[in-house]
C-alpha cells in the first residue's frame, strides 16, 4: 500500500523515440477513464467513509487530483498496484469528515477537473474558494455553465484575483437548462443536487460515458438520480447524513481504445483491445469501418483489423454520442496518410489544431481555414522531432511516428503522462518499434 505524498517537484523530463512499425498484433487492455475517475475522486467528498476505486489509470492526473484532495482533508493510498502488466490500479480514499473548502491556487491551476471539486463542496458545505481551472489549453475554457446552474441553485459567486470564492447557505432543487451540453458543468450541478433540499432537473445535459459512470457512483451512495443517459437529469436531492462511501469501478477510457485502434490503423494489424466498450464508441466505429478498417465487438473487447490504405471519410466533432473532440488528432492523423482528401470541423474549441504544425514537420498536407482542417492525404510521412502540445495530440503524434519512415522522436512527453497509463508499453507488446528515454 502507497500512502500518497505528492508528485515530485519537477514534472519527469523524456522523450520517446518511434521507428516506423510493422503490422501490430495482440491484445492490449484499456485503462480507466481519465475523464471518469477524477470527477469520481471529487465526488468523495460529499459523505464520510472509505471508498475503493478500481480500474483506476496510473496518470499524472490522478496522481495531481490526489493531490489536491489530500489538500482538501481527504487521504488517498494506492492499493494492489500490480508490479507490471496491464491491470489497473486501486484506488482507497479516507473521508473522514475533516474538510476544508480551499482548494491550494498550485493544484487546482494545473488540471480542468479541479473545477469538479466545486459541485460537492459547495452541495455539502456551502462553501468554496478555489482557482479557476487549468488543463489543456485549447483556447478559452469558461465555466460560465457551470457557475449559473449552480447561481440557479442558490449559490453566489465573487471573482477574485486568485480565483474564485462560492458561497450558499444551502442550495435548492431548480429546472436547469444547458445552453451547452458541458461535460464538466453536468457533472458539477449533478454532484450539488444529490443532497439539494428538492428536486433538480438539468435538461441538455451532456450524455458521455464517463457521465453515467459518475450517475452510478453517486447512486451507489444514495443519491437518487433518473434518466441517467439520456438529455435530462433529475435528482431527488437526499439528506447528507443518508450518503454512504462505495465501491466502484472506472469505466474503460474510450480515448485511450481509440488511440490503440488508431494505432493499427497506421500500422495495419489484428489486434485485440480488451476492456473497450463498442457501445461507448459507435459513432467512432462507425468512421473507422468507413475508412477500411474492421472492428467487431468480441465478449471482453473490441478486435480491430487493418490491412491496405485508409479512405478519407470528412470528420465533425460534437458532443456524445457525436464524435468526441478528443478523437480528433488520432483521425487527423490517420487522414494525412489516407486516400483523398477531409474535411474536419471542430465544432467544441475552434482553438484545438495547434497540433497540425507539429504534423506538418512529418510532410502532412493540412492546411486550416477557421474550425475547419482540410488534410489531403499523402502516401507516406517522415520521420521528425516534435512537441507534444497536450495530452491527445502528443498520442496522435506518437501514433503517426508509427508510421513515418525514419525516425520520430516526441518531446514534452510529460503531456502524455497526464492521460496515458504505459502508453510506450502497450504499444511495445503489440510490436511497436517504440522507446521511452527519460
Ligand atoms: C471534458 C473533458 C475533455 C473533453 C471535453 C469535451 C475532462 C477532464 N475533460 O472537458 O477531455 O475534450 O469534456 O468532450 O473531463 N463551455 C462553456 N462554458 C462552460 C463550460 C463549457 O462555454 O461553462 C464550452 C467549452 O468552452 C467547450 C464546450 O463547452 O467549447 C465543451 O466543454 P465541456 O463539455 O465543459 O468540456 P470539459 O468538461 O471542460
Amino acid at each position: 500500500m502507497t500512502e500518497y505524498s505528492g508528485l515530485p517537484e519537477d514534472q519527469p523530463s523524456g522523450v520517446i523515440v518511434v521507428s516506423q512499425s510493422g503490422h501490430l498484433t495482440g491484445e492490449v487492455t484499456v485503462p480507466g477513464a481519465k475523464n471518469s475517475v477524477l470527477k469520481l475522486m471529487a465526488a468523495a467528498l460529499l459523505a464520510d467513509g472509505v471508498y475503493e476505486l478500481s480500474n483506476v489509470p496510473r496518470i499524472d492526473d490522478v496522481d495531481i487530483m490526489s493531490e489536491l484532495l489530500t489538500h482538501l482533508g481527504l487521504r488517498i493510498e494506492k492499493i494492489a498496484v500490480p508490479e507490471s502488466g496491464e491491470d489497473g490500479q486501486k484506488l482507497r480514499i479516507v473521508n473522514s469528515g475533516n474538510v476544508i473548502t480551499v482548494a491550494p491556487f498550485e493544484i487546482a491551476d494545473r488540471i480542468r477537473a479541479s473545477v469538479n471539486v466545486v459541485g460537492p463542496l459547495l452541495g455539502r458545505f456551502g462553501e468554496v474558494d478555489i482557482a479557476l481551472p487549468g488543463g489543456d489549453d485549447f483556447g478559452g475554457r469558461p465555466i460560465d455553465i457551470h457557475l449559473r446552474g449552480l447561481e440557479a441553485m442558490g449559490a453566489t459567486f465573487t471573482f477574485t484575483d486568485e480565483g474564485l470564492i462560492g458561497r450558499t447557505t444551502g442550495l435548492q432543487g431548480a429546472d436547469i437548462t444547458l445552453n451547452f451540453p458541458s461535460v464538466g458543468a453536468t457533472e458539477n450541478l449533478l454532484m450539488a443536487a444529490v443532497c439539494a433540499t428538492g428536486t433538480t432537473r438539468i435538461v441538455n445535459a451532456a450524455r458521455e460515458p464517463e457521465i453515467g459512470d459518475l450517475c452510478l457512483m453517486l447512486r451507489s451512495m444514495g443519491a437518487h438520480i433518473e434518466g441517467i443517459g439520456t438529455q435530462q437529469l433529475v435528482i431527488h436531492g437526499v439528506a447528507q447524513a443518508s450518503l454512504q462511501s462505495t465501491t466502484h469501478t472506472v469505466v474503460a477510457d474510450r480515448v485511450q481504445a481509440a488511440t490503440y485502434m488508431s494505432a493499427v490503423a497506421m500500422c495495419g494489424g489484428d489486434v485485440h483491445i480488451k476492456g473497450a466498450v463498442s457501445g461507448h464508441m459507435e459513432m467512432l466505429i462507425s468512421r473507422f469501418t468507413d475508412m477500411g478498417m474492421t472492428i467487431a465487438p468480441t465478449t471482453d473487447g473490441v478486435q480491430v483489423y487493418r490491412d491496405g490504405r485508409l479512405s478519407a471519410v470528412d470528420i465533425s466533432t460534437l458532443p456524445y454520442p457525436g464524435i468526441a473532440t478528443d478523437y480528433k488528432p488520432l483521425l487527423v492523423t490517420m487522414l494525412a496518410v489516407s486516400d483523398g482528401t477531409a474535411v474536419v470541423t471542430e465544432n467544441l474549441y475552434p482553438g484545438r489544431f495547434r497540433y497540425i504544425e507539429e504534423l506538418r514537420k512529418f510532410g502532412a498536407d493540412i492546411t486550416i481555414d477557421g474550425h475547419h482542417a482540410v488534410v489531403r492525404g499523402v502516401e507516406r510521412l517522415t520521420g521528425a522531432v516534435v512537441h507534444a502540445p497536450d495530452i491527445r495530440a502528443g498520442a496522435a503524434l506518437v501514433v503517426a511516428g508509427l508510421a513515418a519512415s525514419g525516425m520520430t522522436e516526441i518531446r514534452d512527453i510529460h503531456h502524455i503522462d497526464r492521460g496515458y497509463d504505459d502508453l510506450v508499453g502497450r504499444l511495445a507488446r503489440l510490436g511497436a518499434s517504440i522507446s521511452r528515454v527519460d
